[in-house]
């Protein structure tokens, strides 16, 4: 399509307003407007929840083509893996944080999806979700670092009306499950109060979050940091703005979400 811009959202679909406001996004960024729907594998380790992931391509065209998508790739996994496929990227830093730590092969099969995914759609710009803060920064880096003559936009994160992010996996939830899902939300908010009001110690921002997510029924941490808002490296001090990252198992459900917290201004320098 000579003369055209494109912007592209990759998706797993089971599309929420989440996903939506990529797409509008995208809808604002260029002329056509590309997403795809696509249950990767190569991301999911084992006893992962690729099986159970949710599907219902129907109701996603539905509300892609509502979102202004013009066109919906939707691929079968053997036209992207087909029989002795066998090229995977990595990268060295970004991935051995946060989620990396105990999905040590998700962002591998991440990058290398959205690297295809670039390939065969060639787009102008791409939209990402900073709900998954560190796969946007993976996939910044890939870019930079491949050459990929593409945009990456940030898109912000979309919550239900009471705090939770929206998720395709908030589905697995059972009522009582939802309830103490909002321990996530809940714990960020504190925390961004918590340093709004003087507080400035990590270490007490982390132990304070870790009490309010355990304190509700069914939940497990897998991790709750404080880092550098690039390098994700862990920081001991607020002082400046910092990003601060939940991971955590709700009965079987893994959700994770984040925020950005940020010091008070200081009026006297
Ligand atoms: P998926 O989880 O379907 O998310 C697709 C995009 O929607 C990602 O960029 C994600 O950050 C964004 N997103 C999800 N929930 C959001 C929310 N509540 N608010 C704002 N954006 C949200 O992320 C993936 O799929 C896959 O890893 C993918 C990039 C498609 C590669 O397979």
């Amino acid at each position: 399509m000579q003369g055209f811009t494109i912007a592209f959202v990759p998706t797993m679909g089971y599309l929420h307003e989440g996903h939506i406001s990529l797409m509008e996004k995208g809808r604002q960024l260029a002329d056509v407007l590309i997403a795809s729907i696509f249950v990767n594998p190569a991301q999911f380790g084992p006893g992962e929840d690729y099986d159970a992931y949710p599907r219902n391509p129907q109701k996603d065209s539905a509300l892609a083509q509502k979102a202004g998508v013009d066109v919906l790739f939707m691929p079968e996994k053997n036209q992207l893996y087909p029989e002795k496929y066998e090229t995977y990227i990595t990268q060295s830093n970004l991935p051995r944080f946060l989620c990396g730590l105990s999905r040590p092969t998700h962002f591998t099969g991440v990058m290398t999806i959205v690297a295809k995914l670039f390939n065969i759609v060639k787009p102008h710009y791409a939209v990402f979700g900073q709900k998954d803060y560190q796969q946007l920064a993976i996939i910044r880096k890939m870019t930079h670092d491949l050459n990929f003559d593409i945009k990456i936009v940030g898109a912000p994160i979309v919550r239900e009306p009471d705090g939770l992010a929206m998720s395709s996996r908030n589905k697995y939830l059972s009522p009582e499950q939802r309830r103490s899902a909002l321990a996530l939300s809940r714990a960020l908010a504190q925390a961004q109060q918590s340093v709004a009001t003087g507080e400035i110690r990590a270490s007490a921002l982390i132990e304070t979050a870790q009490k309010t997510i355990t304190s509700v029924r069914e939940t497990a941490i897998d991790y709750v940091v404080i880092g550098d808002p690039e390098t994700l490296e862990e920081v001991s001090v607020i002082d400046r703005p910092v990003l601060m990252a939940l991971a955590v198992k709700v009965g079987q459900t893994r959700l994770i979400d984040n925020c950005i917290l940020s010091p008070p201004v200081d009026k006297t320098s």
